[in-house]
């Protein structure tokens, strides 16, 4: 018998995103022909794949909170792929980077760099802030790869093999993480598999559409004398029932966003103690001050034994990502787990010191926290006027409006959210959505007050156009 499988048909491998009628209309009325001719060379010159090629549009600068495309249009870029927490193009990170190229712009493994390892010191330190222990340092040039690496330290260091992770999360392309990842999408249905075996999922802390099927208040809140935490009652079940779970592998903060109810975190760190399981904090996106803290793990009192960072590390410039892991699971010194050729790359050091240098300098953190703060209430305001927003959820500039036709069904709106995603698009205001129906706002932690006012007063537009849109 063949093991061959049929291909999947073009439609499926790019995915529905790539060609949605929303989109080609869009297309229709804002790319100019110098755009469409690039597009058509990218189309043809890159393997299609689902949320990439074929692409929007094309991109000729970006600065700042701004991107600007090809035609001189320009957005504010509250996606950013979570990478551009200083903003693009930062001048302190441009120049380090400069200067770095000038100084020494390679180092193999085998020769330590200074400022590598200033970088290693610079997150050990960090690591040690949030956990009160040591940590010690690999870095990675992508988050996949930092989470490989942190699942291969978790099985030498348990000598176990399984994980626990949750269903809609994502954690890299790769094989490793993809397996622990649990969006479809992602995990590419059954067209690459298998994937790696004992990679066991359960339903993710999400209490407005709550998987256990608990209720909330009208503000989002969940009724925890009810639910009592079932979502952590699950992860506890399972550690206890597989009994050699290696590590619970989770974003702290969703990145939909959803936030964890209290005491969330505490119940599964207990658990993993109790089990003997290594809890991963996949702080990808979420890390350095995103939620105005410069953990998200910072909110809920859970010390991870192993957290995971990369995006914004790199300045929004250069590639890396870090897997930071407590300086007594350093034990697998005879294997080489994380051998990575850029391992030590003085550039992409010097790139994340800078980065890690102006987040201090210019106390983006608290910043974030602030900016955020008033971004919630003015978004809770839109929940009170547009019925179209059904919850509003956020920390620091990790924020989301989860647009649903029915307030009482929750129905998810996504086609409305697709539109209002366009029109804020047009108005010059680039955001994604997450789940199809939640408009997910990711702004450089730079983002000023005026410029998140005007981003906001944007999608308030949108929503009312949508309304008027919808009605009959
Ligand atoms: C939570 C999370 N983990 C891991 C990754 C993978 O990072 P990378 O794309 O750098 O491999 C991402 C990227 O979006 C992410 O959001």
């Amino acid at each position: 018998m063949s093991t061959q499988r049929e291909p999947p048909a073009p439609s499926q491998s790019e995915g529905d995103v790539n060609h949605s009628p929303e989109r080609r209309r869009w297309q229709a009325g804002h790319l100019d022909d110098a755009t469409r001719a690039l597009l058509a060379r990218d189309s043809a010159a890159f393997l299609h794949q689902s949320v990439s090629t074929p692409c929007l549009s094309a991109i000729r600068k970006a600065e700042g909170i701004w991107i600007e495309d090809s035609a001189g249009r320009r957005y504010m870029d509250f996606h950013g792929n979570n990478v551009h927490h200083v903003g693009y193009a930062h001048p302190h990170v441009v120049a380090a980077i400069k200067a770095q190229l000038d100084a020494l712009s390679f180092a193999p493994r085998r020769f330590a760099s200074e400022t590598a390892v200033r970088l290693a010191e610079a997150l050990g330190e960090r690591f040690r802030a949030l956990t009160g222990q040591h940590g010690r340092v690999l870095f990675t040039t992508g988050g996949s790869d930092a989470i490989e690496v942190a699942l291969k330290l978790a099985r030498i260091a348990t000598g176990r093999f399984k994980t626990l992770s949750f269903w809609d999360s994502f954690h890299g392309a790769g094989f490793g993480a993809a397996s622990v990842g649990g969006e479809s999408l992602f995990r590419s249905g059954a067209a690459v598999g298998p994937l790696l075996p004992g990679t066991e999922h359960v339903a993710p802390f999400g209490c407005y559409r709550c998987p256990y099927g608990h209720a909330v208040d009208a503000d989002g809140a969940p009724d925890l004398a009810r639910c009592r935490l079932a979502c952590a009652a699950m992860v506890k079940y399972v550690l206890e029932r597989e009994g050699d779970v290696a590590a619970v592998v989770a974003e702290p903060a969703r990145a939909v966003p959803y936030l964890p109810p209290p005491g969330y975190w505490q119940t599964v760190r207990e658990a993993c103690h109790a089990h003997g399981a290594l809890l991963v904090f996949d702080e990808i996106p979420t890390g350095l001050g995103k939620t105005g803290r410069f953990f998200a793990a910072e909110h809920d009192g859970a010390a991870p034994d192993i957290i995971v960072l990369g995006k914004a590390l790199g300045g929004g410039i250069l590639p890396i990502a870090a897997c930071v892991a407590r300086a007594e699971l350093d034990v697998a010194g005879a294997y080489a787990f994380g051998h990575y050729t850029h391992e030590k790359n003085p550039v992409t050091a010097a790139a994340a010191l800078a980065t890690l240098e102006v987040i201090e300098r210019e106390d983006l953190v608290a910043h974030a926290a602030r900016v955020g703060a008033h971004a919630l209430a003015r978004l809770h305001d839109m929940k009170r006027r547009h019925a179209l927003v059904g919850d509003v959820r956020g920390r620091g500039l990790l924020l989301g409006l989860d647009l649903v036709a029915d307030r009482d069904t929750k129905a998810p709106a996504a086609a409305a959210a697709e539109r209002v995603l366009y029109r804020a698009l047009s108005r010059g205001l680039s955001f994604k959505t997450t789940m199809g129906n939640v408009l997910t706002l990711t702004p450089p932690l730079v983002t000023t007050i005026a410029q998140m006012d005007a981003a906001l007063e944007i999608l308030d537009i949108c929503l009312a156009e949508e309304t008027a849109h919808a009605a009959p």
